[in-house]
């Protein structure tokens, strides 16, 4: 127990959840004790000298001393390495089998007895003591990974491929039970691998991180995690990390994603530049798992084709229905309903959209999952409906903790079904959560995602119209120690077999695909809505994500837009922060800021803790109210531009909000901007971060850009000083975009800001197609500067369809450089 365990044992000590929490780390303690092997001797191993290769389709097996590597590069470009024997698949990340091998390519030998394979997009080269090389086909090194170093329990097969010393033997002498797993409680073998980039290389990704975008030099931990109370930005892990990384250089781009869900450490380091003298230090990155397999896919391409191909890999994302695009009012403590009915009256007589309000533990009866609070929520159907006919939808929080009571609905049928986590010695692992002991279903086993499933048909009966999963890291909480399960804590793992080491990471995941699935059987008719706290690779299959319990305060804010960038950029798309912060109250300029904020990020919801202070836009004064409606309204104006925005991230992976460099990855000042994105390609927005500030400086990217409050026009690349009142935050739009918004009548209309002459611009309009599953119609534009006329074309017909509103005034002067 380290001082922090202390402190955080004595301070629970006295509440009854306290001690249960007490208990519940003495026994996760005493469960891993048993149930996984003592660290024994270990033993080091490197691949050895090249023995010989193996060509295949799409690359094949290099052969070592000591190990083995197989690259295969697919039809889509992507580039996988496996070393020790290991396989695409089985996988959590990939969406369906692994992609097919480019049959144009094999390995063929390079110089120095090492071999390579030279596909379209990149040559791989793998010499002779098994370092890989990246190269673009014009020879550029985009990485370079140094031959990996295991660490084996010392008794392992000396051909390194018997990680698995232990056995189920190694769970003590005790008896095996039905429940034990062939897989599980094994000793396994640790890895490192240590990889090179340009010295100009940034790195983004791994997640949902709060001290990002951009990754600086340091540790982050592969481990999801809940930091209890709230979090800033140096708070390290949160709840959603994914060993996935986009390394952004001058050479080029690339993605990479280390398939493996184990506990593990990424290290980065940025590089130098040698300032002429030619001696650049390289950039660093090292990664070490704690077990599972060494195997990583490596996208090349710029940002958008590598974005491109990890949805081609992983899965295309979950489109929300679109009353999800609109603003989320939530709040943990409502009271119950007649107070929830206020809140939405609020924000009608006030004539504030609403499309959601979401109800959190509190509206559970005693915090028991897929119950109802009969005395605070006595009709909650009725409630749901009569909301529901204002334009309000009900959303409800879902834990995956199960109240370990038996009498209760969902531990009963569990119990039945045997659908619980069991530790090594075939026991239910208990744990403490919000209803108190409580039990946890194994989500990586089919049969169990099934019967989760089903039990969101109580939430459908009462109304609800989308779900929130939350403490699914998963959290148990903990006096001492980490507060999760039991590492020895068995899991199916689709059927292999396999211990909480390996299923932690991916169980948010495996709930998020439950509950997604579940809800598509129960109303096919309807796109799912989940939004989920923790998950891993391809969480974006079965919805998005939100930051978590952000700290009120402005560095939180920073903090939230780098969490919606990064967990952008590692491909779950729609995510945001809870607006004002989870705790505390914040000053009324902070709430407004984080609104505005929020207003123009995929998920927009205020929300906080039942300890905080209120954060409808009302509760801080005539002028903030005033300042957030104008941001409401701006979302409701903008939701035509968010719809086609969701329906284009399915469809090629780009996130909605993005890095300003996206689409000019090598200009460096741009890869170093880290407070201002784009919302999608036409939009560059600008959030005041700052307390106080009322101007703000804006990096530009090239061509021209407008201040759409103003209609100015700005020549970027370069930095500008906008105006940034509290009644707005500065917004540019690219010259050429055609951008689809709602007319005064709600229907659609085309905002085209001017183009330049001799450089026609470019717009899409998905139309909604509603909540269902209708496949929208994509209708794309093309704007042209004609005789000083603005003319938008609509592609495949005569006129554009749409009322055109030209905006952005022709330069006058040359904006200021610098
Ligand atoms: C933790 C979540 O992050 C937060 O949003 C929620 O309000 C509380 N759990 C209570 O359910």
């Amino acid at each position: 127990m380290d001082a922090r365990d202390l402190v955080r044992s004595v301070k629970v000590v006295g509440t009854a959840q306290g001690l249960r929490s007490l208990r519940s780390a003495w026994r996760r303690r005493r469960s891993d004790a048993v149930g996984l092997p003592p660290r024994g001797p270990e033993r080091a191993r490197v691949p050895g000298e090249v023995l010989g290769a193996d060509p295949q389709p799409g690359g094949g097996v290099v052969r070592f001393a000591r190990s083995s590597l197989l690259v295969r590069v697919t039809a889509g470009g992507a580039v996988f390495c496996g070393w020790d024997g290991a396989e695409p698949e089985p996988s959590y990340a990939l969406d369906g089998p692994c992609p097919d091998a480019d049959e144009r390519v094999r390995l063929e030998p390079d110089t120095d007895g090492g071999w390579r394979v030279v596909s379209e997009r990149v040559t791989v080269t793998v010499s002779r003591t098994g370092a890989v090389e990246m190269r673009t086909p014009g020879g550029v090194v985009l990485r370079r990974d140094l031959p990996p170093r295991w660490w084996e329990p010392a008794g392992a097969d000396p051909e390194g491929r018997g990680v698995d010393a232990g056995g189920p033997g190694a769970v003590g002498d005790e008896p095996l039970t039905d429940g034990e797993r062939p897989g599980a409680g094994r000793a396994v073998a640790r890895w490192e691998h240590r990889s090179q980039v340009a010295a100009d290389a940034r790195f983004f990704g791994l997640g949902g991180r709060a001290s990002g975008p951009r990754l600086r030099d340091g540790s982050y931990r592969l481990w999801n995690t809940d930091p209890g109370g709230s979090f800033g930005p140096g708070d390290d892990p949160l709840y959603l990390t994914m060993p996935v990384q986009l390394v952004v250089a001058d050479a080029g781009t690339h993605l990479v994603f280390h398939d493996n869900s184990w506990d593990g450490t990424v290290t980065l380091r940025e590089g130098e530049e040698g300032e002429g003298s030619g001696h650049d230090r390289p950039g660093g990155c090292r990664i070490r798992m704690e077990g599972g397999p060494l195997r990583y896919w490596v996208i090349v391409g710029t940002p958008a084709r590598a974005l491109q191909g990890w949805a081609a890999l992983t899965g295309a994302p979950a489109v929300p229905p679109s009353w999800a695009l609109g603003h989320h009012h939530a709040r943990w403590g409502f009271g119950g309903q007649e107070e929830v009915r206020r809140v939405v009256a609020g924000y009608r007589e006030r004539e504030l959209p609403l499309s959601a309000l979401h109800l959190d533990i509190d509206h559970l009866a005693g915090h028991r999952v897929f119950t109802v609070d009969a005395g605070r929520y006595p009709d909650l159907p009725g409630l749901a409906a009569e909301l529901r006919e204002g334009g309000t939808r009900l959303v409800s929080i879902v834990d995956p903790a199960v109240k370990a009571e038996p009498g209760t609905a969902a531990y009963d049928s569990g119990s039945a079904e045997e659908v619980f986590v069991r530790d090594a010695r075939g026991r239910e692992v208990r744990g403490v959560v919000w209803p108190g002991e409580a039990v946890f279903p194994d989500f990586t086993d089919p049969r169990v995602r099934k019967w989760w499933g089903g039990l969101y048909a109580e939430r459908l009966a009462q109304g609800f119209s989308g779900v929130w999963h939350d403490m699914n890291e998963p959290v148990s909480f903990a006096a001492f120690g980490d507060p999760t399960l039991p590492r020895s804590a068995r899991h199916a793992l689709e059927g292999r077999g396999g211990d909480h080491r390996e299923a932690h990471n991916v169980y948010g995941l495996a709930m998020a695909r439950a509950g997604y699935e579940g809800l598509l059987e129960l109303r096919p008719e309807e796109r799912p809505f989940l939004f989920s706290r923790s998950g891993w690779a391809g969480l974006q299959r079965y919805g998005g994500s939100w930051s978590g319990d952000v700290a009120t305060g402005w560095p939180g804010l920073r903090a939230s837009l780098s969490l919606v960038l990064g967990l952008g950029l590692s491909g779950v798309p729609y995510s945001g922060p809870d607006v004002g912060g989870f705790t505390g109250s914040p000053s009324p300029e902070l709430y407004l800021r984080w609104f505005q904020l929020a207003s123009y990020l995929p998920l927009f919801r205020t929300h906080s803790a039942i300890w905080a202070g209120r954060r409808e836009p009302w509760e801080f004064g005539e002028s903030v109210l005033t300042h957030a409606a104008a941001a409401l309204h701006e979302r409701q104006r903008l939701l035509p531009y968010f719809v086609t925005l969701a329906h284009e991230a399915r469809r090629t992976g780009a996130p909605y909000a993005r890095p300003v460099w996206w689409r000019w990855p090598k200009d460096r000042a741009l890869r170093d901007c880290e407070d201002a994105f784009l919302l999608g390609d036409a939009l560059l927005v600008a959030p005041v971060l700052e307390e106080g500030a009322e101007r703000r400086a804006v990096r530009l990217p090239r061509g021209r850009w407008y201040d759409t409050a103003t209609g100015r026009a700005y020549e970027g690349p370069g930095q500008v000083v906008l105006d940034a009142p509290l009644s707005r935050v500065p917004v540019l739009a690219r010259a050429g975009a055609v951008v689809p918004v709602a007319g005064a009548d709600g229907g659609v209309e085309l905002e085209a800001w001017t183009p330049v002459r001799g450089r026609p611009g470019r717009g899409t309009l998905v139309v909604d197609p509603g909540d269902g599953w209708d496949r929208p119609e994509v209708v794309r534009f093309v704007s042209r500067l004609r005789d000083g006329e603005v003319a938008v074309e609509r592609e495949g017909a005569a006129e554009p369809g749409y009322p055109v509103r030209v905006r952005g005034e022709a330069p006058k002067e040359r904006p200021r450089r610098q």
